[in-house]
C-alpha cells in the first residue's frame, strides 16, 4: 500500500461488503446505525453508506484515461482529488486567483489541478474556523468527530448561510463563497466576477450550497458537483435523463440530493456562465425563473 485511500477502499467499498452495485441508490449496502457509534440513521436524509469505491473511483478509469480530467468541454465528471488530480487548474477554471482556496490548498499558483489530498483531510475530529490541519495535540485520521460522518465541520442543508466552521470553508474562502464579493470564481461572469458572492447577495434568505452542488462530495457524474435537475438519473433513482418535478419545484432524494434547486439548460466552460444557461427550459431560463424557484 502507497496511499491513505487503499486502505479505507478495503471497507468502504464492494471490496468490504455486499453491494447490489446500483448507481447509488442501494438496498444492500450497510445501514447507518446498524454500528454502534455511526452517524444516526437519516441524517442528511442517508439510510445507507454509499460507496466510496464506486464514487471516487468511476471517475478514476475516466480520469486515467484522460476524458474528465481539464475541462473537455461541455459537461463532465467532478471530484475532490483523492485517487488522482482534476487537472483543472486556475487558469482551466477560468482564471481564478489563488485566495479561493485557504491553505495549504493554495500554497503555490500551480497547486489547484495538479494536487491529490486525502479522505482524512476531511474526515476527522473537528478542526478551527478555515483551517483543516488537525488541532494541535489531536491525530490525524477518521477516529472520531463531534460531527456527523466524522466531518472536521458541520455539512448540512444550510451550509452557506452563518455558519462560517462549516466544513467546505475549512479549505474554501467564506468570504469570498458565501458574502459579496467580487473576487474572481469559475462561476463567472454575467453581471458579476463571482456569482456565488452575487447570488448570496441576491437570495435574501441566505445562500446554500447543496441547492446547487450534490450532497456527498466524492465524485460526481457533473461538472463541479452541480445537481441538474432537467436531467437525474440512477444516482437520484431515476431512469437516465429525467427531468424531475415542475418548473420551480425543488428535488430532494438521498444520498446526493438535499433540496436541490438547479436546473441547467447549457452547460459552459468555467467562466462563461450566463443567466440564460439555469432554468426549466429554453423558453424558461432567465432571472424570473431563479427569482420563482429560490423566493
Ligand atoms: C472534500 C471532503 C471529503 C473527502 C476528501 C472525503 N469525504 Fe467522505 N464525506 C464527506 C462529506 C461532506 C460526507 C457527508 C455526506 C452526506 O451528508 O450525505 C461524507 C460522507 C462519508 C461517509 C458516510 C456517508 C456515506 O456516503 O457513505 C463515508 C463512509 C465516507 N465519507 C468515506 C470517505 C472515504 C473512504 C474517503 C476517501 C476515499 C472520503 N470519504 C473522502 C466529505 C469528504
Ligand atoms: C476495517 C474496516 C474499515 C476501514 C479500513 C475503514 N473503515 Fe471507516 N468505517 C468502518 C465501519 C464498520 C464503519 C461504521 C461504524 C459505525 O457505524 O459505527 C465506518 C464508518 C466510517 C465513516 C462514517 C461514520 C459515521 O459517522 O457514520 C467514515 C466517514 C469512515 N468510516 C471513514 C473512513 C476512512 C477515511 C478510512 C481510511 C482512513 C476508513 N474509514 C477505514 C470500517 C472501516
Ligand atoms: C480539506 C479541504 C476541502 C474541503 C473540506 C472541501 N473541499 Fe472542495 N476542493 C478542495 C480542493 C483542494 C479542490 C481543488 C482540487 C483541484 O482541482 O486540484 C476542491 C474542489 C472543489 C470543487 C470543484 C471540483 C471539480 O472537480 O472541479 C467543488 C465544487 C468543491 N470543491 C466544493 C466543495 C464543497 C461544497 C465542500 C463542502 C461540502 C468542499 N468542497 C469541501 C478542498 C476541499
Ligand atoms: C446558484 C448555484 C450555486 C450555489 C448556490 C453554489 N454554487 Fe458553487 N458553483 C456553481 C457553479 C455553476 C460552479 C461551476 C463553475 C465552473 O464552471 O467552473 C460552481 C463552482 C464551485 C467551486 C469550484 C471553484 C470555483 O469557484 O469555480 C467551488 C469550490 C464551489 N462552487 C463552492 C461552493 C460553496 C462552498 C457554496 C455554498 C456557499 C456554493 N458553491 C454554492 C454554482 C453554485
Amino acid at each position: 500500500m502507497t496511499r491513505e485511500y487503499q486502505i479505507c477502499l478495503k471497507c468502504h467499498s464492494d471490496y468490504g461488503y455486499n453491494d447490489d452495485k446500483l448507481y447509488q441508490v442501494s438496498n444492500t449496502r450497510p445501514q447507518l446505525g446498524s454500528f454502534l457509534g455511526g452517524t444516526f440513521s437519516g441524517t442528511n436524509g442517508l439510510t445507507r453508506y454509499t460507496n466510496q469505491g464506486m464514487e471516487f473511483a468511476a471517475k478514476a478509469n475516466d480520469g486515467l484515461t484522460g476524458a474528465d480530467q481539464g475541462e473537455p468541454g461541455g459537461n463532465h465528471g467532478s471530484w475532490h482529488p483523492v485517487l488522482f488530480p482534476t487537472g483543472r487548474t486556475l487558469a482551466v477554471r477560468g482564471g481564478l486567483g489563488n485566495t479561493m482556496w485557504l491553505a495549504p490548498w493554495n500554497r503555490v499558483n500551480t497547486d489547484v489541478g495538479n494536487l491529490t489530498m486525502y479522505c482524512s483531510d476531511c474526515h476527522g475530529s473537528a478542526t478551527a474556523n478555515g483551517v483543516s490541519a488537525p488541532n494541535s495535540g489531536k491525530p490525524w485520521g477518521p477516529h472520531g468527530s463531534s460531527k456527523n460522518f466524522i466531518l472536521k465541520g458541520d455539512w448540512d442543508l444550510n451550509t452557506g448561510l452563518n455558519q462560517q466552521d462549516d466544513l467546505c470553508f475549512k479549505c474554501h474562502n467564506y468570504t469570498n463563497y458565501a458574502t459579496r464579493q467580487s473576487i474572481k470564481s469559475g462561476f463567472c461572469c454575467d453581471k458579476d466576477n463571482n456569482l456565488h458572492g452575487y447570488h448570496a447577495d441576491k437570495i435574501t434568505s441566505g445562500i446554500k450550497c447543496a441547492r446547487c452542488h450534490a450532497a456527498v462530495p466524492h465524485g460526481w457524474k457533473n461538472k463541479a458537483f452541480l445537481v441538474n435537475l432537467n436531467s437525474v438519473g440512477a444516482e437520484g433513482g431515476q431512469p437516465a435523463n429525467t427531468k424531475v418535478g415542475t418548473a420551480y419545484s425543488k428535488f430532494t432524494q438521498a444520498p446526493y440530493y438535499l433540496d436541490a434547486a438547479l436546473r441547467i439548460v447549457n452547460w459552459k466552460k468555467s467562466g462563461s456562465w450566463l443567466a440564460a444557461d439555469c432554468g426549466w427550459s429554453g423558453t424558461n431560463n432567465d432571472v424570473n425563473w431563479m427569482k420563482s424557484t429560490c423566493k
